[in-house]
């Protein structure tokens, strides 16, 4: 997972690709390097490390201002992170920045060591610009055509001619691209959030479509190399939307952007106080048809997706079965044509969760993409979209999207109540109109914040953290601890409260931290008895539970006590508690909440 950007205008190019490689940097943050040409070569400069040891190089180098160049931000797959394996990466005529992955580079690579072809680097990313080289005679379309013949694997490329200054030629397959149209000027990126500071203007390069960008114009070809017409869209996001503002952090900002995320997500598809997706959206007859629903994700879009399935089951009676994407995708899945696939992802173009809706859709499959960015590849290969309105997220850590996933589902599970006659109009109307409110108990949450702190303060020192729930709260369990390990880096596990005494348990000694949700009334007498059996061995146990719930103060060492919604939509809410704690505890820790190790906030290799 990279990022790529590239500009060619009227002003000097290096302001504009640093400050959205910046904008970039979550996506990958190992190297960075731009590139530009000059005097019928190019220059290239890159540096391990985060975004700053490359600002400082140029700094140093104070090069002449170019007014077309590329830049790339690394998330190391192939080659250790250095400055020899940093983007860009040139070979004779061609300089290229590339995020994806080239399969079958190993096999290209030897007959281009053959032909005298000298690496320096360990990437596959080298071994197509030496490709590119090879074939270029002149013509960049013909020459990239004919290299990505050859090709197997995912990538959107910025490429440079060294004999074609002002000129940037792109293509995408599998990983994500979008083009900027300014006055004077035009702009790549790997997503808009890089861009939204000089245009609103924007056009999405469908898989394999080749661009041709200059500072007056940008032209599109298809596969074959014939020009196509394409389509400007206007950005819904403006730049301060991808801007911290006054947060120490963006996951901060966007754990406080809840309750708006969620009403600008829920309200449109509200009408007459029942939920409404056409026309846009999957229709009643579609729904009509569905017998069983089977959804797919990966990380916390896999729990949105276990917290959608209670409801589904519970309200509209489907089966429904939640799938880890990069499991779905081998396992032979035994799909009907009246099963419906829904594909949930913040980005819209993890990997795994795209090839799992492709292979639904080569079943017969109706598929049905959970979206947060417009005009994703998941938004575009989806049989229908239901988008989340939440903004742009920058932080790795998913929040708001979380949020706005599960509602979403919830939407779909009282339409699908509604068209099937599984429950009753009035319960679903209150749901709808309580389902809105979510958003006001959600901010008086967070208006609770400083007890969170104060908890994540106590425990941030512990080795290991545990979550336990049952029904709707396993997944709350399991996004709990998702959230913490993956920002504050303690060992955390999501478990089955009643799967305790099957193993778990033994890891339980005096002190560690257990968080145990109870938000289903039905439920909660053997959730208490489960904190029982872990406090037997010593736990410290903060219990979140409906404000209404029959609970002893001497439950817990600390309850928590969510605002009153229908209990049905408590999940909902008791998120943001969790995610509250996982912050403070890894601000406590001192790690880097927005760009935690080894992570990226878009999963686009396998
Ligand atoms: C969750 O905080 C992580 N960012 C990660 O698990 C993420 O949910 C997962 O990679 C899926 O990403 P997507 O929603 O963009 O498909």
């Amino acid at each position: 997972m990279c990022g790529i950007i590239g500009y060619a205008g009227d002003r000097p190019c290096l302001p504009v690709l640093l400050d959205g490689l910046e904008k970039l940097e979550y996506r990958g943050y190992d190297s960075a390097g731009v590139a530009w040409p000059a005097a019928g070569d190019f220059c290239t400069v890159k540096k391990q490390g985060r975004l700053a040891a490359l600002r400082r190089r140029l700094e140093e180098l104070a090069p002449a201002a170019a007014r077309c160049g590329i830049g790339h931000t690394r998330w190391a797959t192939h080659g250790a992170p250095c400055d020899a394996n940093s983007h860009p990466h040139r070979a004779g005529q061609v300089c290229l920045v590339h995020n994806g992955i080239i399969e079958n580079a190993a096999a290209l690579k030897a007959p281009l060591l053959q032909a005298g072809a000298v690496f320096a680097s360990e990437t596959d990313t080298e071994v197509l610009a030496w490709l590119l080289d090879s074939l270029y005679k002149g013509d960049p379309l013909t020459a990239l055509r004919s290299a990505l013949a050859q090709v197997c694997g995912s990538y959107a490329l910025a490429v440079l001619f060294s004999d074609r200054p002002g000129q940037i030629w792109a293509v995408r397959r599998q990983s994500p691209l979008v083009v900027g149209l300014g006055d004077g000027e035009n702009f790549l990126a790997s997503d808009m959030p890089a861009l939204l500071a000089h245009t609103k203007r924007f056009i999405l390069p469908d898989e394999d479509e080749l661009v041709l960008l200059t500072a007056q114009e940008v032209q599109f070809f298809d596969a074959a190399g014939n020009a196509v017409e394409k389509e400007i869209s206007t950005a819904a996001w403006d730049a301060q939307d991808a801007e911290k503002g006054s947060y120490p952090h963006f996951m901060l900002k966007e754990i406080h952007e809840q309750p708006e995320a969620l009403l600008r997500t829920v309200l449109p598809r509200i009408q007459g106080g029942l939920p409404c997706f056409e026309p846009d959206g999957p229709s009643d007859t579609l729904l009509t048809g569905i017998r069983r629903v089977c959804i797919v994700g990966c990380g916390t879009a896999y729990h949105a997706g276990l917290a959608g399935k209670a409801m589904l089951e519970q309200l509209a009676c489907l089966p429904t079965r939640v799938e880890i994407a990069s499991e779905f995708r081998y396992a032979a899945p035994l799909l009907s044509k009246d099963e419906l696939v829904i594909a949930v992802s913040q980005s819209g173009e993890t990997l795994d969760t795209l090839a799992a809706l492709q292979l639904a859709a080569q079943h017969g499959c109706p598929t049905l993409a959970i979206v947060n960015v417009p005009g994703s590849s998941l938004a575009r290969e989806a049989g229908t979209v239901l988008y989340t309105a939440a903004g742009p997220e920058i932080a790795v850590a998913s929040t708001k999207t979380c949020s706005a996933q599960i509602a979403t589902l919830y939407l779909l599970a009282f339409r699908l109540a509604l068209v099937r006659g599984t429950a009753e109009e009035p319960l679903l109307r209150q749901l709808t109109a309580q389902l809105s409110g979510c958003g006001d108990a959600i901010y008086a949450l967070l208006q609770r914040k400083d007890k969170l702190q104060q908890l994540a303060a106590r425990y941030s020192g512990a080795e290991h953290l545990f979550f336990i729930g049952r029904g709707p709260d396993h997944a709350l369990a399991l996004e709990g601890s998702l959230k913490l390990k993956e920002i504050s880096y303690i060992h955390s596990e999501g478990c089955a409260a009643g799967e305790l005494k099957h193993g778990t348990i033994s890891l339980i000694t005096d002190g560690t931290p257990v968080i145990a949700l109870a938000t289903q009334s039905a439920l909660l007498e053997k959730t208490l008895g489960s904190i029982r059996e872990v406090q037997a061995r010593g736990a410290k146990v903060i219990l979140l539970c409906p404000e209404t719930a029959e609970v002893e103060r001497s439950a817990a060492e600390h309850i928590i006590r969510l605002p009153a919604v229908h209990e049905l939509l408590l999940p909902l809410t008791a998120l943001v508690p969790l995610q509250l704690f996982a912050y403070y505890a890894a601000v406590q820790r001192g790690c880097d909440v927005d760009k935690p190790r080894n992570l990226a906030k878009s999963v686009t290799v396998e």
